[in-house]
């Protein structure tokens, strides 16, 4: 492991801003301040005129995901390379068994993909596909090995989708251990319903996607995940929300005394559902779900995002590519669904939040962050920069110009849904726990260094 002094850099947490050198031993900061002397043996990288992040934070990534009948691209090698080049030190991804399947068999699946692969830290959330006896107890077992989050699916029903008493049972075991839930709401059985019905009217193209799964689904979905927390107290975390109506339903329930997060994705804020109405199945590359959305519910997620509504921002990385997309281009139900965008998430959000002056830097690191690794209990070792922190950080040149193209990336995947747009800043220096992975936006580092990282409950 290399030592490190990163020099005159512009440190920003979510609540600080100065200008200070940073010591990194033994892959944790062990100094902070001005004029620090560089021991024997440090690496001294200059950082002036550069803003020093705490290495960003993704909440909601798919690396390894069986879905929909195929699987998703990227290896834990190929996502995690990518999610340093664009600033992210620690993902969180998703272990989703089969609904036949055990927790714990599904872990050693992942376990499998992860182990010696990885370049970057990770974690996971536990899904909960299933519940009976066998899942309950070994849901114990997983959560006393550090695995401290469930997800749920109120959407996908017949595939990983759980009805309304397993997702009770889920929560009160959640309440009981302390673990955080978080879910995917939207109503399964309205959406089941409207996919028929379009496609009996021979609406067949991905531009159907979204008028499958109306914002009202999605409210109805959030709303009803609420009203599960109240019931049973558990903590409970909304993924991807994508439009107004589902905000106000967790603002209400917030209101309501509720303990509800609320993330949203970079796909939301910037994309909107006119790109899967593009020609000739190019629509296809846009299908997620919940879906892309009319423009006017971007500037209230911002809106989330500036007044504490919205806590967290993720990627919900979840590529498929265009001969995968195909699989849909008779019947849009059929279309993988899913947007990647793990690598770009943090560059986009500065270009379109920070310099538009929409967030300010504090909220960037926060969102991108810091709340992340309170909420899911990897906090102070990850998501700020203080004295026995883990040295996750990126020095970022804000001068820096670029253009997103899928000829550049990192990803495995042969589209970027950010094709041609502008991108202000580049990620020069990327370190995990002191090691310097990357160098202007390029990977330089050291494959398989990436630990599974532990965590307790925290959300009793
Ligand atoms: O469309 C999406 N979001 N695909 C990934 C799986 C999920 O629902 O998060
Ligand atoms: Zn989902
Ligand atoms: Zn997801």
């Amino acid at each position: 492991m290399s030592n490190l002094l990163i020099k005159n850099g512009e440190i920003i947490t979510a609540s600080q801003r100065y200008t200070a050198d940073i010591l990194c031993e033994d892959g944790t900061i062990v100094a902070i301040g001005k004029d620090l002397d560089a021991p024997p043996d440090v690496e001294t990288y200059d950082a002036a005129g550069k803003y020093v992040f705490p290495g960003f934070i993704d909440p909601h990534t798919h690396v390894h995901l069986p879905f929909m009948g195929t699987y998703a691209k990227d290896t834990y090698e190929t996502a995690t390379i990518s999610a340093l080049c664009g600033g992210t030190t620690t993902l969180i991804d998703f272990v989703i068994p089969g609904q036949d399947e055990a927790p714990l068999s599904a872990i050693d699946t992942w376990r499998g993909q992860a182990e010696g692969n990885a370049a970057s830290d990770y974690t996971w959330h536990m899904a909960v596909t299933r519940y009976d006896d066998e899942v309950q107890s070994q849901l114990r077992e997983i959560v006393s090995s550090g695995i401290a989050s469930f997800k749920v699916f109120l959407a996908y029903r017949g595939a990983l989708g759980i009805d309304d008493k397993q997702l009770f049972h889920t929560m009160k075991l959640a309440k009981e251990l302390g673990v955080i839930v978080t879910a995917h709401c939207e109503n399964p059985d309205m959406v089941a319903e409207l996919q028929k019905e379009l496609l009996a009217a021979g609406k067949t193209g991905p531009q159907w996607h979204e008028p499958s799964r109306p914002v009202s689904v999605e409210a109805e979905g959030t709303r009803h995940l609420c009203t599960m927390s109240e019931l049973t107290g558990a903590h409970c975390y909304v993924v991807h929300l994508s439009c107004e109506d589902a905000l106000r339903q967790a603002v209400e329930a917030k209101f309501r005394g509720v303990n509800v997060y609320v993330e949203t994705l970079i796909q939301h804020l910037l994309l909107d559902k006119s790109y899967a109405e593009r020609p000739d199945f190019e629509g296809a590359n846009f299908v997620m779900s919940p879906p892309l959305r009319e423009v006017s519910n971007q500037e209230p997620l911002w809106e989330g995002f500036r007044h504490g509504m919205v806590s967290t921002l993720g990627s919900d990385h979840a590529p498929f590519d265009t001969t995968q997309k195909k699989m849909g281009k008779d019947d849009f139900t059929l279309i993988p669904n899913g947007i990647p965008s793990l690598e770009d998430r943090v560059r986009m959000f500065y270009t379109h939040g920070v310099e538009t002056g929409r967030i300010d830097l504090h909220r960037f690191v926060d969102a991108a962050s810091t709340a992340a690794a309170k909420i899911f209990g990897l906090f102070p070792k990850k998501g700020t920069i203080q004295l026995g922190s883990d040295a996750d950080l990126v020095v970022y040149d804000p001068e820096h110009r670029d253009v997103i193209s899928a000829k550049t990336h990192h990803m495995n995947i042969d589209y970027n849904p950010f094709e041609g747009f502008d991108v202000h800043g580049r990620c020069d220096l990327v370190t995990v726990r002191g090691n310097v992975q990357v160098r202007d936006g390029e990977f330089v580092g050291t494959k398989g260094i990436g630990r599974l990282l532990k965590r307790e409950p925290t959300h009793f």
